[in-house]
């Protein structure tokens, strides 16, 4: 069944790159994502994964742990590996589960018979400290991820379970939020002591709380 937003994300015990790993022990106490390559050896999964693995210290930095599935066995991960740090010129640095008999991918409904019976598209969930569902993304095959899409949404993800606001259209980190409609304005001065900018009573906006 498809997963969707709020849903306790399935946990899962899985061979990867870096051994046996339950998905929940992995994540720990910590945010995490989780994300689907159709294949190995194919190109644009391969520019993901380095491109991923570059920008790892920048999820680090969000407790945020990454983990890649592939329908294909650990050991042709490992020798795709060598192929992905040649091409990125790093480090592929979190594990890659192997899934040859789709079970992490069925689990997280990440094959759509309609685009492809065997492959998965480019799924993309990302997974509260809760262990609930906070983002789902499809790509198809033949459209790479956007590393700084998904680093922004985390970074509204986190600041939305910090605080009672929301973040507007093409939001990035360090402009100006909207304050939750449930706050009143007297809270919202307390709430927010840096003051807000009232547009209409349903829309106010405040500096970026946490910076
Ligand atoms: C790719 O990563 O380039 C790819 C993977 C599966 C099907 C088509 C393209």
């Amino acid at each position: 069944m498809a997963i969707r937003l709020g849903d306790v994300a399935p946990d899962f015990t899985a061979d990867t790159t870096e051994g046996t790993l339950s998905f929940y022990d992995y994540l720990g106490d910590g945010w995490g994502i989780l994300f689907s390559h159709p294949k190995d050896f194919t190109p644009v999964c391969t520019t993901e994964l380095g491109g991923f693995a570059k920008r790892k210290a920048e999820f680090d930095k969000r407790n945020t742990k990454l983990i890649a599935v592939s329908v294909d066995s650990v050991d042709s991960h490992k020798r795709w590996k060598a192929d992905v740090d040649e091409v990125s010129g790093g480090d592929l640095n979190f594990p890659i589960i192997g899934d040859e008999d789709h079970k992490v991918a069925d689990l997280y409904d990440m094959i759509h018979p309609n685009a492809s019976d065997t492959l998965t598209v480019r799924s993309v969930f990302i997974v509260s400290p809760d262990k609930k569902v906070k983002l789902t993304l499809t790509y198809p095959a033949s459209v790479g991820r956007n590393v700084d899409e998904i680093v922004r949404v985390l970074d509204s993800l986190q600041l939305s379970a910090a605080y009672p606001v929301s973040t507007p259209l093409d939001w990035k980190d360090g402009d100006e939020v909207i304050i939750a409609p449930a706050v009143s304005d007297e809270d919202a001065k307390e709430k927010f002591p840096k003051g807000f900018r009232k547009v209409k009573d349903y829309l106010r906006f405040t500096p970026q709380p946490n910076k």
